[in-house]
């Protein structure tokens, strides 16, 4: 049965992909002609396209009918061209050719081109045989003669070097031309001349003939602007500018000149030759740096010169090393190859000098002076500018703003930093625990590393072990203290948080930390077993307390109780000695208890109560209060001592609270059920 079925599949898709599969599509129409170099060759020479699915071998026949209607044919196997012989055709006379495609699938025929044999020879290109280039001008023979052909007709194409498209001019029967429009200085143009016989084809393009336009002095002012590095981190500066367009060079760049106003008025020069720069002059394709500190520069100028002259200095203030402000003014939109940035000034923003122009700059974080950087320069009516390039991810690039005045003072207005593509942070650096109270806590961490954040840091994570809620903390630069305060706790407890910082690309990894919230001060009631078994022998104790006024006796009050929990522990046990000493003094002798069964109700013994002197044995306050369970001394020391240590070193801790949902539960039944310490206070 399953073979069968496997069968069947197997068939429906060998139908399937048979009747997918397609005869070849249409190949174009042949282009054929006759070469001629110094003498014309016999045979007819045609060529074609094709488009063809590289699987399915196809192979091509071109055929021919003559004006006898004597057909004819030849494989050219896969090749996209082929020849009709001489013996097919006789010259001045009427030829039909076509191309047809073929694979295992079926064939498809070309459409049919009709020409007179005659007008089929192709004088072979022209050759450019002389140039100048003031003014620019070429001249070239062609072989029309040696055909024993008058010459028909020229086109003349053009183009700067490097640029895509061409300039085309028909020139007639000439063999020169001389370049009209204005040449810009110092480029370097390409020439191409095509020409054709009296009768024939036009020849094919001929080779490229380049030609420098003469050189003039530079024009314009260079770009010229500083890298500080990342702007929070700037001690130094490196002077960095854009190489001149050609359209300003002019010729060819033989250096620059740079002049150095130092904040004690002296001046230095420097003329760096790009020829031999002397490791002064670091250089890619578009842009240059002095590889020479700034530290003690007030101000810049730089120029370009070729062999004719110069440009005029642009200059560079070098700003002192200031706050760099952070805002919403930029916004950033970036992948790996573009870098888009917008940006919209408050209309009272405190940069109140009139401002010529905006420079936006980027800096990869973390590379040297001069690398990793860019920037652009636009006036300012412009709002936005993109960068291309290639943009690293997960890396920290910082994108500033700046005003420019006409005096070429800038001003810094904003930085950001943003990323290509964002990934999953490190931890945050440290996390810890920097105040605890009985019902709240106060955290602290130390941000991710930016070279490790991978991407930009949105939000914390912050939870508690065991719970289900999640705190989410905004990562905003406005509400970056780094602290989180925890609320809703139980007193002396132990927890455990835990944190994760969190890009667009997810949470990364958690850090952990741990902490007791410390014993209550105030009445307030943990457990119901806890609060049962510690009012039984309270309520006891008052039952005496009344009983013993009432028969006159000046007596105090014990309650001992070897089994129970230890009442010290108990701030009700401590209110009610408060509310006793008024009119009687209370003994109370602490009671070692080296394993205590807090809130196992069912050992609970009444003890005798025991009334003794009031002078023997008072017990201090503090006894009453602090705990003393075995192996948490230690906790209760660390805890108490409330200083910033991370709290995650604290160990050892291996005790039965219960769950915390649990806990929950019976503190929403202590909600509910059971009197608040107000409500006792107050009854
Ligand atoms: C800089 O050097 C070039 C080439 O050596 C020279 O032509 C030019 O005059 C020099 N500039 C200055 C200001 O000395
Ligand atoms: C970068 O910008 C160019 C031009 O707008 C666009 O063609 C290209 O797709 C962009 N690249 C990416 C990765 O978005
Ligand atoms: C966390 O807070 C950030 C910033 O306030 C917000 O963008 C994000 O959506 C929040 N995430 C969750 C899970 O609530």
């Amino acid at each position: 049965m399953a073979q069968g079925w496997i069968l069947l599949i197997l068939i429906v898709s060998m139908v399937i992909s048979f009747l997918a599969a397609d005869p070849p599509d249409q190949p174009s129409k042949p282009e054929c002609h006759i070469p001629c170099d110094d003498i014309c060759g016999v045979d007819i020479h045609c060529r074609w396209n094709h488009r063809f699915d590289a699987q399915i071998p196809t192979s091509y026949s071109l055929h021919w009918e003559t004006a006898d209607r004597i057909e004819g044919h030849v494989n050219t196997g896969t090749r996209l061209s082929g020849f009709v012989h001489r013996e097919h055709f006789s010259m001045n006379s009427e030829l039909r050719v076509w191309v047809q495609a073929e694979n295992k699938h079926g064939s498809a025929k070309s459409q049919v081109v009709v020409f007179n044999t005659e007008d089929l020879t192709k004088p072979s290109p022209p050759i450019i045989t002389w140039s100048h280039e003031d003014p620019l001008e070429i001249s070239w023979s062609s072989i029309c003669s040696e055909m024993h052909l008058s010459l028909g007709s020229c086109d003349v194409r053009y183009r700067i070097q490097a640029e895509e498209l061409w300039e085309e001019d028909d020139v007639g029967a000439q063999v020169n031309y001389e370049f009209s429009g204005p040449a810009q200085p110092g480029v370097v143009y390409e020439f191409q001349v095509r020409c054709s016989c009296a009768t024939g084809l036009v020849s094919d393009w001929s080779a490229t003939h380049r030609i420098r336009s003469a050189e003039e002095a530079p024009t314009g002012q260079m770009d010229v602007w500083k890298d500080c590095g990342v702007l929070t981190t700037n001690a130094d500066c490196v002077m960095t500018w854009k190489k001149l367009p050609i359209s300003q060079a002019h010729g060819h760049i033989m250096g620059y000149e740079v002049t150095l106003f130092s904040k004690h008025s002296t001046t230095v020069l420097v003329n760096i030759s790009v020829a031999d720069p002397r490791g002064l002059l670091v250089c890619d394709e578009l842009k240059c740096y002095l590889n020479s500190t700034l530290k003690s520069v007030s101000s810049a100028s730089v120029s370009a010169y070729n062999a004719h002259g110069a440009t005029v200095p642009s200059l560079l203030t070098i700003p002192t090393a200031g706050n760099v402000r952070s805002g919403n003014f930029i916004d950033v939109k970036m992948n790996m190859e573009n870098l888009t940035v917008s940006w919209q000034l408050p209309s009272q923003h405190p940069n109140t000098r009139p401002f010529k122009e905006y420079v936006v700059q980027y800096k990869q974080t973390g590379r040297l002076l001069g690398k990793g950087f860019d920037w652009i320069r636009v006036n300012k009516s412009c709002t936005t500018v993109t960068f291309t390039g290639h943009f690293k991810r997960y890396w920290p690039y910082q994108v500033s703003l700046f005003t420019v005045t006409p005096d070429q003072q800038s001003h810094h207005v904003s930085s950001v930093i943003s990323y290509s593509c964002h990934g999953i942070p490190a931890k945050v650096r440290s996390f810890k625990v920097i105040s605890i109270a009985e019902t709240h806590a106060t955290l602290f961490w130390e941000p991710v590393l930016l070279s490790m954040q991978n991407g930009q840091v949105l939000s914390y994570e912050i939870g508690v072990h065991g719970q289900m809620a999640v705190y989410n903390v905004s990562a905003s630069p406005q509400d970056q203290n780094n602290t989180f305060e925890l609320q809703n706790l139980s007193a002396d407890q132990e927890y455990e948080v835990w944190i994760k910082a969190v890009t667009k690309a997810g949470p990364g990894p958690k850090v952990t930390t741990s902490f007791i919230t410390k014993q209550q001060h105030h009445l307030q009631l943990k457990s119901k077993s806890h609060l049962l078994s510690l009012l039984i022998p309270v309520i006891i104790c008052c039952v005496l307390v009344f009983l013993s006024f009432h028969k006159g006796a000046s007596k105090a009050c014990l309650c001992m109780n070897e089994k129970v929990p230890d009442p010290y522990n108990s701030t009700i046990y401590q209110m009610m000695t408060y509310q006793a000493n008024e009119s009687i003094s209370w003994i109370s002798i602490p009671i070692f208890e080296p394993h205590p069964t807090v809130s196992a109700l069912e050992v609970v013994e009444i003890q005798r109560p025991l009334c003794e002197d009031q002078t023997k044995s008072p017990v201090s306050s503090e006894g009453c209060t602090r705990k003393h369970r075995y192996g948490k001394g230690e906790y209760s020391k660390m805890v108490d001592s409330e200083d910033e240590k991370d709290m995650s070193k604290v160990t050892g801790r291996d005790d039965c609270w219960s769950s915390t949902e649990e806990e929950q539960d019976s503190s929403g039944y202590e909600r509910h059920f059971l009197p608040t310490a107000e409500e006792i206070l107050n009854s």
